[in-house]
């Protein structure tokens, strides 16, 4: 077990034990950000599903609370599934979760806390007269779960959508409530994308066109778009579109239809699933959780005695500069953790080449980077008709004229185990530069019971802009960010020997013609020390 445990992330948000999957509920009360998570008290394994619960001031330091919610009911006997909170305009409370009853059909229940002046929230109250809603007709029975939080109509009625199918089509359900007891189906879909299957845990929230702040779950006009996020049960990736809401038809429409029929956007290209965001009316921001798993073999879960972590969480807001997509980046509290810094400036690296960057260890990382290719290698790079793509196009190893480069995380001394977090410009047919950031872990561990996917997607770079690019190294985890946020690449690592302190960082070019620039700035990362609940601790 304890030979396992430098695997265990040092500031992402885990329970002391056990499996974790989906963020549930968050939301910030009475000066606390609440954090509650789906959970199995007995083991590293799915099952037993309850709530977790924890508490922070800061969404990165967090105390463990008591479970909030147990399987105690026959509506949620088989599991207390995701849910979402909504703050009512007077500051009440309203949970509304799936349960998987005694019969394993998906239902949905109201809990609330049973004492609201209790800024942490321990105690829940289940409503006696759960549930409130079951799958309505031409639904079956275990295609309905994971309610949104709620927002309100011109008329004042809070509205909600729930996830479901009908044969292959994906679909999002939508009611009205005033008292969330009892609901009004409303006719029609909010949206529904054929040949995606089964939407989990829906997630619809308006971005503003103008303003960096976030703005509150029921605000709507001319100045916002919408946010319709999904995960694809299927494929496991959490998809989103941005686009109109139109309130009186009951109706979301994608600005892009004709990608994936309006639904092609990834949160993130590598591993990531089940998210929510959440309105933090304390910094005006909205901010998204997204739950990480593992890409270990189960036996190494049960063998550890944990699985899954949380994303850093992560302020999302539109793309003033594209208008197309989002932009997420790590919240700020993360930098309370930085401790010394090591900067670089303007590293030339020609190509073939691989530098050591000398920072001590660098297992607990926050990186922050650019990259200019060379302009004269950029001008007399000839066109090419050959297309890069992250996952299939053989990785960091296939050299280009123009990539890749970039860094390699968590590698030894002997370069026996790296994981390439980097860049690959392509010089199209037209003349035009297409970029892609991708995570390669082919390399990254020397034990062969792990998966060693390349992940990544096409960045949108604009003009004038540098590379740009953020990671968050911390013991298995890489979590990236390119040109601010535009693409995302979460990837779980399980290196054998690059190690606490034998853990090492590189600046690597594999291009063939460029000379990249680079400069960085790097931080140790201080642990955050989540703290255990234990009520019966003697000091
Ligand atoms: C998504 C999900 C949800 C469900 C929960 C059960 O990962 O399958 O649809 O409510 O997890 O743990």
């Amino acid at each position: 077990n304890t030979m396992l445990s430098w695997q265990r992330t040092a500031f992402h948000f885990q329970p002391e034990k056990n499996w974790m999957n989906d963020p549930n509920g968050p939301m910030y009360y009475k000066g606390w950000y609440h954090f509650f998570y789906q959970y199995n008290p007995n083991g590293a394994v799915w099952g037993d599903i309850v709530w977790g619960h924890a508490v922070s001031r800061d969404m990165i330091h967090w105390l463990h609370l008591p479970l909030a919610m147990v399987a105690d009911e026959w509506y949620d006997k088989n599991g207390v599934w995701t849910g979402s909170a909504t703050i009512l305009s007077d500051g009440q409370i309203v949970m509304l979760y799936t349960g998987s009853t005694n019969e394993s059909v998906q239902v949905q229940n109201l809990a609330y806390p049973a004492d609201p002046s209790d800024p942490l929230l321990v105690d829940w109250i289940k409503y006696p007269s759960n549930p409130v809603l079951f799958p309505p007709p031409g639904i079956l029975s275990k295609d309905f779960r994971d309610p949104t939080t709620a927002w309100l109509t011109a008329e004042g009625k809070w509205r909600i959508t729930i996830g479901s199918k009908i044969n292959k089509t994906g679909v999002a359900l939508v009611y009205d409530t005033v008292d969330f007891k009892t609901y009004e189906r409303k006719q029609g879909l909010l949206n529904a994308v054929p040949g995606t299957g089964m939407w989990e845990c829906v997630d619809f929230f308006p971005v503003s066109k103008k303003s960096e702040n976030g703005l509150d779950t029921s605000f709507n006009g001319d100045e916002v778009k919408h946010v319709m996020k999904v995960s694809l049960d299927d494929d496991r990736h959490d998809y989103y579109a941005l686009g109109i809401y139109d309130e009186k038809k009951v109706k979301f429409v994608a600005d892009d239809l004709k990608n994936d029929v309006g639904i092609g956007l990834r949160y993130d290209y590598g591993i990531f699933y089940a998210s929510k965001t959440f309105y933090d009316e304390k910094k005006h921001r909205r901010v998204l959780w997204g739950w990480i798993g593992e890409s270990d073999s189960e036996y190494a879960d049960v063998a550890k005695g944990w699985a899954s972590v949380q994303s850093i969480p992560r302020i999302v807001k539109l793309d003033k500069k594209t208008g197309s997509n989002l932009l997420q980046w790590p919240v700020a509290e993360v930098e309370s953790l930085r401790l010394k810094s090591n900067e670089f400036k303007n590293l030339k690296a020609k190509p073939g080449t691989v530098m050591s960057l000398d920072i001590e260890t660098a297992t607990q990382l926050d990186i922050l980077a650019e990259f200019e290719i060379d302009k004269e290698a950029l001008e007399k790079t000839a066109h090419t008709n050959l297309e890069y793509e992250c996952s299939i196009s053989g990785g960091a190893s296939q050299r280009g004229a123009l990539g890749p480069f970039g860094l390699l995380v968590l590698a030894d001394d002997g370069l026996s185990e790296y994981t390439p977090v980097y860049f690959y410009v392509v010089k199209g047919s037209n003349g035009n530069l297409k970029t892609s950031f991708c995570s390669d872990q082919s390399r990254s561990s020397q034990a062969n019971d792990v998966h060693k996917q390349i992940f990544g997607s096409v960045v949108p770079v604009l003009k004038g802009e540098k590379l740009s690019l953020r990671i968050l190294v911390d013991h298995s985890i890489v979590e990236s960010f390119a040109q601010g946020g535009r693409t995302c690449v979460t990837s779980r690592v399980y290196p054998t020997r690059a190690i606490y302190g034998a853990a090492r960082l590189f600046l690597f070019n594999n291009a063939t013609e460029a000379t990249v620039t680079a400069s960085l700035k790097i931080w140790q990362m201080n642990s955050a020390f989540i703290h255990p609940f234990r009520p019966d601790q003697k000091s």
